[in-house]
């Protein structure tokens, strides 16, 4: 089996690992130069099971080195999702000799329990020691999951966020030391369409163009999210070190991506100072609906990628204040782009004329299009067809703007391979009003994946497609398009 990254699948800009099974981010960590990516993974085949944590380390957040398994299942307890923090102080006893350690907290699966754990490593995240008093919180509960745990410099605690994730609660423990945990609050919000929760993530993020921070707590929906199965939604208010409480209006639910693969997205912890600099977030590229069915070998799951966070005060006279979330691709993968096309103009027929002209200089399956639309409410609105099929002209996947619904659009019912999984094919919408008469759309598109950044950010939908080999062509339809720049995507392995 072909495990290089030279396959028809096979993602050339975002992480994915060199075969097996993935699942959720985990342990998202800066320390000493390195971020490192931990994941769910089987070390043993490409479906789920004998959860482990993965890892990978990267120097800038784009180029990736899979290290080996880093915490491994041990007999029949799992090691299931949770996060990594450096103990800087050595709150936690387990540094020698000055090394600083990092300290994972992660849940161990068994049958019928499900607890918290935490093991440290002293060599920068090579090896791993479990503790040996384990659990450090235990509720004798079947689920009870997914801690994300972060120092609170003004209360001077390490904080937990765990789930309950049937009864959609999250929980809030407060410790001085990573071992000993104190319960301090709960979070419950009667507005969720989530089925269940999983995954939470507790951050502060800026405000734009302010000075004020404002909490984040994302929670992953196990089902109920809007393009169907598992997705994501997000809270914004207070956290005092003990509890998190809502600001949003009861009713108002926030959705943190539209597609159908986004999912256990969490912030890295320890980001190194740099500016006003929001947090940043990197998700599993998946939807529990189908993601042991996806037509790839030997490996199975990609993550997204990096999302800078931050937020928008929304300011209308007369009316509270609106904050909102913004999620941005981060800077560091500007250097992937290469020499863009360009056109602006009204007509799409020459706008086609000129592409079919630049042939062979277009990129073909890893680039970012960026598109200004100009609405009219009227108008058919614009739409485009990515990875066409120059053998077969119906395979392609479509997006585009929907300017009498005000809708952002993205329909991959043809997009090449729909037939692993009957929720699969589909057309998936989100709200999307123009800004100043504009809609501005980035659209990253790689070997078996297209994420959308709406208006700077404001609305994101990420889907997987699997098209075939010569599905390379682009067409655009419609009318409303004002300009197109099209800038190939430089692959991250060697
Ligand atoms: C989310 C999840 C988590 C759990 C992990 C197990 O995708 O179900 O709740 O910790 O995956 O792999």
């Amino acid at each position: 089996t072909d495990t290089t990254y030279r396959q028809a699948f096979r993602p050339q800009y975002h992480f994915s690992p060199r075969a097996n099974w993935i699942n959720d981010p985990n342990g998202l960590v800066y320390f000493d130069g390195e971020y490192h990516l931990f994941y769910q993974y089987n070390p043993y085949g490409s479906r789920w099971g004998h959860m482990t944590w993965g890892h990978a380390i990267s120097r800038d957040l784009v180029h990736w080195k899979e290290l080996p398994p880093a915490i491994p299942e041990e007999g029949s307890t799992m090691i299931f999702s949770g996060s990594c923090v450096v103990d800087k102080n050595n709150t936690s006893g387990f540094g020698q000799n000055g090394v600083i350690p990092m300290v994972a907290v992660y849940t161990a699966h068994q049958t019928n329990r499900q607890s918290q754990h935490i093991a440290y490593s002293l060599d920068r995240g090579r090896t791993w020691t479990k503790y040996i008093a384990n659990p450090v919180i235990d509720l004798n509960k079947k689920d009870f999951r997914d801690p994300k745990v972060f120092w609170h410099e003004p209360t001077q605690r390490w904080v937990m966020v765990v789930l309950l994730p049937a009864e959609k609660k999250a929980l809030f423990y407060q410790s001085p030391n990573l071992k000993q945990w104190t319960k301090s609050g709960e979070f419950t919000a009667a507005d969720s369409p989530a089925t269940i929760w999983e995954c939470p993530d507790l951050v502060e993020v800026p405000v734009d163009g302010t000075l004020e921070r404002k909490w984040l707590l994302m929670l992953s929906m196990g089902g109920g999210a809007p393009a169907g199965g598992s997705g994501m939604q997000y809270y914004l208010g207070r956290f005092d070190g003990k509890s998190f409480v809502s600001e949003l209006k009861p009713g108002d639910v926030r959705y943190v991506d539209w597609g159908k693969d986004y999912y256990a997205a969490i912030t890295f912890n320890n980001l190194p100072v740099r500016g006003n600099r929001g947090a940043i977030s990197i998700g599993w590229m998946n939807n529990w609906q189908y993601a042991n069915d996806l037509p790839t070998a030997p490996f199975r799951g990609a993550m997204t990628l990096p999302r800078e966070l931050r937020l928008v005060k929304l300011q209308n006279s007369g009316t509270p204040a609106r904050y909102e979330l913004r999620q941005r691709p981060i800077q560091e993968l500007k250097p992937l782009l290469g020499a863009p096309f360009r056109w602006t103009g009204t007509d799409v027929a020459q706008l086609n004329e000129q592409l079919h002209t630049a042939g062979s200089s277009l990129p073909t399956d890893t680039y970012l299009l960026t598109l200004e639309l100009e609405p009219k409410q009227i108008s058919p609105g614009v739409r485009v067809q990515l990875r066409k099929n120059s053998q077969d002209e119906t395979e392609a996947t479509a997006i585009g703007y929907d300017p009498v619904r005000q809708q952002l659009f993205l329909d991959r019912s043809r997009s090449g391979q729909t037939g692993f999984s009957k929720d699969f094919p589909g057309r998936f919408t989100a709200p999307l009003k123009p800004q100043n008469g504009r809609v501005t759309l980035q659209v990253w598109v790689d070997r078996s994946s297209v994420e959308i950044f709406a208006n700077d950010g404001q609305v994101t939908m990420t889907n997987q497609i699997f098209p075939g080999p010569s599905a390379t062509g682009i067409t655009f339809f419609g009318d409303g398009l004002r300009s197109v720049i099209i800038q190939p995507i430089e692959g991250i392995w060697r």
